[in-house]
């Protein structure tokens, strides 16, 4: 507590003289973005997350776990049924007008998560996103849902059924949020020409070139898969491999991509500079032990 209220006393002679010097004893906050079936706050995962970045970069760091609608319920259940474009405008506008944000933030996506704050750093340069690190991610979209996340079973039965119905179907497409990264190797120009998040973002449609001029402002993306994942089909999408066209079996990895090697969003780049780290975390979906996340992220985070 001494030492505490000592610190705190040599930061506001600093921040008396000089606010450039408080910039460097603050470190870069960090916004975090939960998977589907969870919420902002969930004490057994967002919530120790939360706990465990506090902790390990240390310093008072500031940590916003997006929160999508007006209460845990409601931002649960936005995970499955609020239109992923609107989503991401929301948290665009949010992170816009947050104060503590705008010297720039590190972003940490968890599940569909992930590939939600990629699009933030494609569309919303503003404020910066430094590094961005992908847990779990599914960047190709997903083929299949073999399990559900989270504890809510009609929810998820819900979203089996539209599945089910068709992805690409207009009203299924734009209310679903796994429809809108839906991805069927059978039906690629569907796929292409439907999508409404995905698909556009990946650059299937026309070519946007200020997504790519925007992610290649990262410092590092870094992109985890996990070895053993069972809720992901396939695992691969977390590191941008995915499903041959035409087939459901056989997978291409990120080098064999299109979106790599005609580096339509500047993988390529990031990866040629240094700045693209793919790490393989043993265990099941989002499994991982603070030590793991000690050795293996808290470097981008510091
Ligand atoms: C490209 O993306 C930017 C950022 O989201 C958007 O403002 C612009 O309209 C897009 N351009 C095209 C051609 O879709
Ligand atoms: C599951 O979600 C539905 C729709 O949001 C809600 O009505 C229901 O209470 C939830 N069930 C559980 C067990 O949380
Ligand atoms: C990134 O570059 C390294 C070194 O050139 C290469 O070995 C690696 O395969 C590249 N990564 C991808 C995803 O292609
Ligand atoms: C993709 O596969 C090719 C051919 O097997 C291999 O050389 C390359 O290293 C792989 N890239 C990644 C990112 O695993
Ligand atoms: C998957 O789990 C098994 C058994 O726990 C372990 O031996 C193996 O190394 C894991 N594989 C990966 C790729 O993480």
């Amino acid at each position: 507590m001494a030492v505490m209220s000592c610190l705190g006393a040599v930061l506001l002679i600093l921040a008396l003289n000089g606010s450039y010097v408080l910039t460097l004893a603050d470190p870069v906050p960090v916004v975090m973005w939960h998977g589907m079936g969870d919420s902002c706050c969930n004490p057994l995962s967002m919530g120790s997350i939360k706990k465990l970045v506090e902790q390990q970069v240390g310093g008072g760091v500031y940590v916003l776990s997006l929160e999508i609608g007006n209460s845990i319920v409601e931002d649960m259940e936005n995970g499955f049924l609020m239109n992923v474009n609107k989503q991401i405008d929301i948290v665009c506008a949010q992170l816009k007008k947050d104060p503590k944000l705008q010297n720039g933030f590190n972003a940490l996506g968890f599940s569909q998560g992930g590939q939600f704050l990629r699009a933030v750093a494609q569309r919303c340069p503003s404020p910066p996103m430094l590094n961005l690190v992908s847990f779990g991610g599914q960047h190709q979209g997903v083929y299949g849902f073999p399990k559900c996340p989270g504890d809510n079973i009609t929810l998820c039965n819900y979203v089996r059924k539209l599945l089910n119905l068709g992805a690409y179907v207009s009203w299924i497409q734009n209310l679903l949020v796994q429809a809108e990264y839906w991805h069927d190797p059978l039906n690629e120009a569907e796929y292409r020409s439907k999508s409404v998040f995905l698909a556009d973002i990946n650059q299937e449609r026309q070519f946007n070139a200020t997504y790519k001029a925007n992610l290649l402002k990262l410092k590092n993306l870094v992109l985890v898969m996990f070895g053993n994942d069972t809720i992901v089909d396939p695992k691969e999408s977390e590191w941008f491999g995915f499903y041959i066209e035409g087939q459901g079996k056989a997978l291409y990895n990120m080098t064999e991509s299109k979106l790599y090697q005609q580096d339509l969003l500047g993988l390529k780049e990031l990866n040629e500079s240094g700045r693209l780290t793919l790490l393989e975390a043993p265990g099941d979906h989002l499994q991982f032990t603070d030590a793991w996340f000690e050795a293996n992220i808290l470097r981008f985070l510091k």
